[in-house]
């Protein structure tokens, strides 16, 4: 009560409508990323930052809280134990240890750590909602979220080559001096060092690349092409090598995944989860394929056509996977 409360006359006690809650799981510099996104693109009508430095966490959310009024008043609160993140619509997973100069693979035992702390914790709290794990080694911790968490490949999925998609895309537009959205195409299989640009499947402004250019990124490849393949694999490594870690362009990812999500319609993005089936493929094994993103996760996974030797690729990559997944033990 203070002295203008005797101007507010009261008509109606105002209930705010629980808007879409989202959580971010890790304040580092990927989580705090995805917060910032989130917000100025009013994805989140409440979000909760929740980090095992609560304190951290509630610094972050004041700061973004002081800029309240030029994001239309989300609700952003901190949470260190998970209990805020109570009934949450997307939860985005960035818990988790930095490659650096390692392999994304190579930090797998320690990533593991935390995941099997975090993942019943966020889970007892919000058992219907749709996990986005971008932890690395994104395909192997989300095969490690689905199991210990016993959430549905549908609800819970990894931003996987949904990244290293844009990377492909980028590199054919600048080399081709055409803006990236002209350039249609997937990059599949692992988010990591094994992922398998399709360049069967390119198209420039509705020209199929492989139409013009001879054997783009495979076999004879007069034009070098297939430097764009390293580009990709190599992109992540490229900036973390310098920067230590990598924050934009995956945070940017993660919240084009949460945009499909709460978007009316649906969008198809490579992204990761359990593929058995896909492609003869015989294991369990989570790795990314164009799947189509709605708002109950995951309605439709696209098996697209592969040149014989992307179908190998792809198994190898998937081979590596599981493999990785078995040393898991989960
Ligand atoms: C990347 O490729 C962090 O794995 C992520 O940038």
């Amino acid at each position: 009560k203070n002295a203008f409360s005797s101007l507010m006359k009261p008509i109606k006690e105002f209930k705010r409508k629980p808007g879409f809650k989202i959580t971010v799981v890790g304040a580092g510099q990927v989580g705090l990323a995805c917060c910032a996104f989130l917000l100025q693109r009013r994805l989140a009508k409440e979000l909760v930052i929740m980090d095992i430095q609560y304190e951290r966490a509630q610094a972050e959310a004041r700061d973004f809280n002081h800029a309240a009024v030029f994001l239309t008043d989300p609700k952003i609160t901190a949470c260190g134990d998970g209990v805020n993140t109570k009934d949450s619509d997307v939860v985005i997973v960035t818990a988790g240890v930095r490659p650096g100069k390692k392999s994304r693979l190579e930090v797998m035992h320690d990533t593991i750590k935390i995941f099997k702390e975090l993942v019943p914790k966020l889970v007892s709290f919000s058992p219907n909602a749709i996990y986005l794990v971008v932890s690395n080694p994104a395909d192997v911790m989300t095969h490690a979220f689905q199991k210990i968490g016993k959430i549905p490949k549908h609800r819970c999925f990894s931003t996987g080559c949904h990244l290293d998609t844009a990377r492909f895309r980028y590199f054919i537009a600048q080399r081709l001096k055409v803006p990236t959205t002209a350039v249609k195409g997937f990059v599949i299989g692992e988010h990591g060092d094994s992922a398998v640009p399709v360049w069967s499947g390119v198209q420039v402004a509705g020209a199929c690349l492989k139409d013009i250019v001879k054997n783009p990124g495979c076999g004879p490849d007069p034009e070098k092409w297939a430097e764009i393949n390293k580009e990709v694999t190599c992109g992540g490594s490229s900036v973390s090598s310098v920067k230590g870690y990598t924050n934009w362009a995956v945070a940017l990812t993660a919240v084009d995944v949460v945009a499909a999500i709460a978007g009316p319609y649906g969008r198809i993005m490579s992204i990761g989860t359990d593929m058995k089936g896909i492609h003869d493929i015989e294991e369990n094994v989570v790795l990314s394929m164009p799947c189509m993103v709605t708002p109950s996760g995951i309605s439709h996974i696209f098996e697209i056509p592969l040149s014989h030797g992307e179908f190998e690729m792809l198994h190898k990559s998937a081979k590596i996977l599981f493999k990785a997944q078995c040393e898991l033990g989960l």
